[in-house]
């Protein structure tokens, strides 16, 4: 089992980083996406990560070529003329977006598709896109009658459908609109908080027609044939990027830009959060390709507690990091109607406060969330990732102030792999 030994810093740092790992999200999207031209889609900056790279191999066996120029560093996918069945299982890793968006494509593709994942994901639910695929005629079968992976899925002619989704959850959208996208007639979709919307735009910006109505349904027109192909330079992941948002956060007199970041305001929310607990957070937008892009700037101030119980889709993955800044805010800090929290790389409401009482920070949990009562100081401790990503790199950040051992450490690899370079050299 891989570990992390993280040193105290001591010192201030004003550090500008332009190799944050690309954008998890649009790099999932890129590969998937990339099927539905007849034209090699571009992609300059495609995250190497392990969950990313899992995605682009699927791509491949459903017989797309893909091309990794190392010196360009240009990944071109070329799509098969029409995607073929594969005569093996299609390995997702560690990768919810992975499998449900790929559950949602390959629904309405002729075929017998077989969709798996480590551990982890293959006890997340999955019925969520299960179920409402399985409405518009896709035939999908796995443990817990289709709830636990490995999935099976027979692809399909799909139906048209009206659905109002009762969870904001972008990876459920993302493979209603897939599925949408390939039936004959409009499809309607509704969730009640926008949550990341980089499938609508990318599939947007490719030719297809997803626009919200008044009523606030996304109206998803069928294709009427190929889309353009993607040509995008992936830009850096906020959620990756937030982790050295808290360490300058956290640190006294330290200050951190953070370079070509996606501005998406569905993904920068905890930035917001951050700015609320008296952070200075400054945005520069640079360009717009699919989306705003540009640079962020943090810089210590004295931290307070706050209240996080809206906009949590938006939040979904820097709640972990929050909590480190929360530990050492003044005043209590509180997370409600997270229960989604429950259901990611690992149960993160339970991995946060458990690892937070080892640090010496008390709490109170939820059903759907805790409160951290701050003014900590944070203590050494061992800490156990449970697998999570998200986890591991949060208290990494964490033992910038205390010093810290993180168990587990290889989920690392799925989202940001140069993570522990990027953390030395804050050392200078
Ligand atoms: C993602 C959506 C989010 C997020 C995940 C990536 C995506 O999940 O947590 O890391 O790429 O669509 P939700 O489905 O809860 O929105």
């Amino acid at each position: 089992m891989e570990k992390l030994n993280i040193t105290p810093l001591n010192t201030p740092f004003n550090i500008v980083i332009d190799n944050i790992a690309s954008d998890k999200s649009i790099s999932h999207r890129c590969a998937m996406f990339s099927l539905f031209s007849d034209k090699p889609s571009t992609i300059k900056n495609y995250l190497r990560g392990e969950d990313t790279m899992d995605s682009l191999r699927i791509a491949e066996k459903l017989g797309a070529t893909v091309e990794d120029d190392k010196k360009t560093g240009i990944i071109t996918i070329t799509p098969p003329k029409t995607l073929s069945e594969p005569d093996d299982i299609l390995d997702c890793g560690n990768a919810g977006t992975g499998m449900r968006l790929y559950a949602g494509l390959l629904a309405g593709i002729e075929g017998s598709f077989i969709l798996t994942g480590d551990k982890y994901l293959r006890s997340r639910p999955m019925k969520r896109v299960a179920d409402p695929l399985r409405n518009i005629g896709a035939s999908i079968d796995g443990r817990e009658n289709g709830n636990k992976a490995p999935l099976h899925i027979r692809g399909a002619k799909l139906d048209s459908f009206k659905y109002h989704s009762p969870i904001d959850s972008a990876q459920i959208k993302s493979a209603l609109i897939l599925a949408g996208i390939q039936s004959d007639q409009k499809s309607y979709y509704k969730e009640d908080l926008l949550s990341r919307d980089h499938t609508e735009r990318m599939l947007n910006g490719m030719g297809a027609t997803i626009h919200t109505n008044e009523d606030g349904w996304i109206e998803i027109e069928p294709l009427k044939g190929k889309l353009k192909p993607l040509n995008i330079t992936v830009p850096t992941d906020p959620s990756s990027a937030f982790f050295f948002a808290i360490a300058a956060a956290i640190t006294p007199n330290s200050k951190v830009t953070l370079k070509n970041v996606t501005l998406n305001p569905t993904r920068i929310e905890a930035y917001k959060i951050l700015e609320k607990m008296g952070t200075k957070v400054s945005y520069i937008k640079t360009e717009d390709v699919y989306e705003p892009i540009g640079d962020i700037v943090i810089e210590y101030n004295e931290l307070n507690g706050v209240t996080v119980d809206s906009n949590i889709a938006w939040l979904i993955d820097e709640l972990p990091a929050l909590s480190i800044a929360m530990s050492i805010a003044n005043g209590k800090s509180t997370v409600k109607n997270a229960k989604e929290l429950r259901v990611k790389e690992s149960d993160r409401i339970s991995a946060v406060v458990n690892n937070l009482q080892k640090c010496g920070v008390s709490y109170t949990e939820f059903e759907d969330g805790y409160e951290i009562d701050g003014n900590s100081t944070l203590k050494q401790a061992t800490i156990n990732s449970h697998g999570d990503h998200r986890i591991a790199m949060s208290f990494a950040v964490a033992g910038l102030l205390c010093g810290m051992t993180i168990e587990d450490t290889q989920c690392i690899e799925t989202s940001f792999p140069n993570f522990s370079d990027i953390l030395s050299s804050l050392k200078g």
